[in-house]
């Protein structure tokens, strides 16, 4: 096999509690990559569509992934990459993340799967920090593993399956403003209180208790951001106005996806995701503010193979 295609999809991170910890993988949205092995040495980017990113190896997140993986290997051949962008940069659906692991994971199938899952977001972590300017894997997991994850730790790297109850289904509202990752660091504070840091953990341990056991009133319970949205959601317009319609229209919960401007909010079962997707428009539509909605079951698969 000379040449792969691959579906890397969008991922939700943080899930309200675990920022920078948890993470949650799309199934209606991913970006299109081809990987190819060609007699060149090296990794070249040749060909992107959807949106403007750099070719520059170096300075693309995919072209970074794939060298710090083709540096740990000893090959007399290299790779090219085609990039067929869906998501959005600055999205907060895992733009970034979709394209370090799609490199990576499509090397690994050509060349008959060296690495573990584990091993792949090691060399993603690199493509991913050159958009965020930090390391963190949130994205990166269960855009590879699928389903939930948890990063127990980056150093060394520790990655946790969380399981997912079966009816759960998220909805997500993308206004199509760009909010930079970094600059959404930029402003959380270096330090919390004790108190909120309590009110914290002990939602993360909730909720993933009751994704274990797929408890979705504990889900609901513990769906609460104390730490990071109340600095974030001031970056991004009718946050409060979409979190109350959604938690009327019947959602378990709703936060800011990754590093926003996207929202997700969780629901149990298709029709309440569906009505939250109407309650999300409405809130909208009258923003002046174009935006798209994706209602999603929960990918437990992860990144795969199209071709
Ligand atoms: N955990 C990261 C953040 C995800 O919220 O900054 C965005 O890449």
């Amino acid at each position: 096999m000379n040449e792969i295609k691959i579906f890397s999809p969008a991922t939700v991170a943080n899930v309200a509690c675990g920022f920078d910890v948890l993470g949650f993988c799309l199934d209606s949205v991913g970006d299109d990559m081809v990987i190819r092995k060609v007699d060149k040495k090296g990794i070249r980017i040749s060909r992107i569509e959807g949106f403007e990113l750099p070719y520059e190896t170096e300075k693309n997140v995919a072209g970074v992934s794939a060298l710090a993986m083709y540096n740990a290997i000893d090959v007399d051949f290299g790779f090219e990459i085609e990039i067929y962008k869906r998501i959005k940069p600055g999205s907060g659906i895992g733009s970034s993340a979709a394209s370090a692991v799609g490199s990576v994971f499509g090397m690994n199938e050509l060349l008959g799967r060296p690495f573990n899952k584990t091993q792949l977001t090691e060399f993603a972590i690199k493509g991913e920090a050159l958009a965020s300017k930090c390391e963190h894997a949130d994205n990166l997991a269960p855009a590879l593993f699928g389903g939930f994850t948890l990063v127990k730790s980056v150093v060394p790297l520790k990655i946790l399956e969380i399981p997912c109850p079966n009816d759960l289904y998220a909805t997500i509202i993308h206004p199509q403003i760009e909010i930079k990752t970094s600059e959404a660091r930029a402003v959380l504070p270096k330090e919390v209180p004790l108190a909120d840091a309590i009110t914290q953990w002990s939602n993360l341990g909730s909720l993933v208790h009751g994704l274990h056991t797929s408890d979705y009133d504990l889900i609901k319970d513990s769906l609460k951001d104390v730490i990071i949205e109340p600095h974030r959601s001031k970056l991004i317009p009718f946050y409060n106005e979409v979190k109350n319609e959604v938690l009327k229209a019947g959602a378990l919960g709703a936060s800011i996806s990754g590093s926003g401007p996207s929202i997700f909010s969780l629901s149990k079962g298709l029709e309440t995701a569906k009505t939250v997707k109407e309650a999300m428009k409405t809130v909208y539509a009258k923003s002046g503010i174009d935006f798209d909605i994706h209602v999603s079951k929960i990918n437990t698969k992860g990144i795969k193979i199209i071709d």
